[in-house]
């Protein structure tokens, strides 16, 4: 019998070597510890041995027992931590590595622009509304002193809509909107998108920003001096550039008419395919807001006075990034687009 526990202790003990394997280990366990494993098989076996010998068998077995178990408790703490090494091998974290760099979004350039623009006007009192898109034709023409057969209304221009609406053609409603809610005293200034059926080119696109802007005070206060004042140092403070020139025009809305030039900035005043080769590029319409107007908002002409005005972003963007063509701003391709990261400081 003793023999036969030597024995069990010997083959346990040799396959238990340091570099034993988990299986290895939990073989031996259920072998020589388990349930009927060969310690219990002799523990059974006791009625047959001999009164005087039971004790030093007992004593054997356990010896033997709490040898093994010893050995596989210190194996398994061994391959948990061999297993704990690998896994941290594997996962090893370089923290000197550097970064990958998240690229990160900017705003539109369009958008920008129309932020500087703002910013300018927001600076010398103008407030900010903003407008419906969707117009009626009272807002969009018929207030605005266009007449019912005027060509702007053809639908060669204007987008119509289901049911009577139409997408506005300029932000002009703006005024018209804004008047019917406040009385003068006012500086507002509305920008939002317009639509006209033109082909996108170089120069125009079928959806396009405008910012309208108008100032209404008792008649007297406010003149065409204070329009071309306010308008000539947007222009110094927008472009840095003081070449300006006011071009009567026509306009329903207004009287007298003017568009604002400014010295064209792409071409130096050589000519290019933005200012149509003539050295100017038009910046924006404006004028005294027609009599017709101040009616159809209820504020009576002999009483108010203002000026108003409308310029295009997209274009006024392309000379301020010097940028030779429209269409480039609606191709969303980010290598161009990431060429005109959004100003530090500014509102995004
Ligand atoms: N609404 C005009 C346009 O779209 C611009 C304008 C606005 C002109 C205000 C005069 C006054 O071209």
């Amino acid at each position: 019998m003793k023999d036969q526990l030597e024995e069990i202790r010997r083959r346990a003990l040799a396959e238990l070597g340091d570099d034993a394997e988990a299986e290895v280990v939990e073989n031996v366990r259920v072998r020589v510890l388990g349930r009927s494993g060969e310690l219990t098989e002799i523990m059974r076996g006791m009625r047959d041995v001999a009164p005087a010998e039971r004790p030093i068998i007992g004593k054997l077995v356990n010896d033997i027992k709490r040898e093994v178990e010893a050995r596989i408790e210190a194996l398994q703490e061994h391959l948990r931590a061999r297993q704990l090494e690998r896994s941290l091998a594997s996962a090893r974290l370089d923290v000197t590595l550097p970064g990958v760099r998240i690229p990160r979004g900017h705003v539109h350039p369009v958008t920008r622009i129309m932020e500087e623009m703002l910013d300018i006007l927001c600076g010398m009192g103008f407030e900010v509304e903003y407008t419906q898109d969707v117009e009626d034709d009272f807002h969009n023409f018929a207030a605005l002193n266009f007449p019912p057969n005027h060509p702007a209304r053809d639908m060669q221009d204007t987008f119509f809509l289901p049911g009577g609406m139409l997408l506005r053609t300029h932000t002009s409603n703006g005024q018209i909107r804004v008047l019917e809610r406040r009385r003068p005293p006012l500086a507002v200034v509305c920008p939002g998108g317009c639509y006209r059926r033109d082909d996108l080119s170089v120069r125009a696109a079928p959806a396009f920003n405008q910012i309208e802007g108008f100032m209404i005070d008792r008649r007297g206060r406010i003149t065409m001096s204070h329009l071309k004042g306010v308008l000539t140092e947007f222009a110094k403070e927008f472009f840095g550039e003081t070449r300006v020139r006011f071009r009567g025009s026509f306009f329903p809305f207004t009287e007298p008419s003017a568009e604002l030039d400014i010295y064209c900035l792409l071409c130096s005043g050589a000519g290019c395919a933005v200012c149509k080769y003539s050295g100017w590029t038009e910046v924006l319409g404006c004028g005294m807001i027609h009599p017709n107007v101040l009616r159809a908002v209820k504020l009576d002409p002999n009483e108010y006075q203002g000026f108003a005005f409308g310029m295009g972003v997209e274009r006024t963007a392309l000379m301020k990034l010097g940028i030779d063509d429209l269409r480039l701003f609606y191709e969303n391709d980010v290598r161009f687009l990431g060429q005109f990261p959004s100003v530090a400081g500014g509102s995004r």
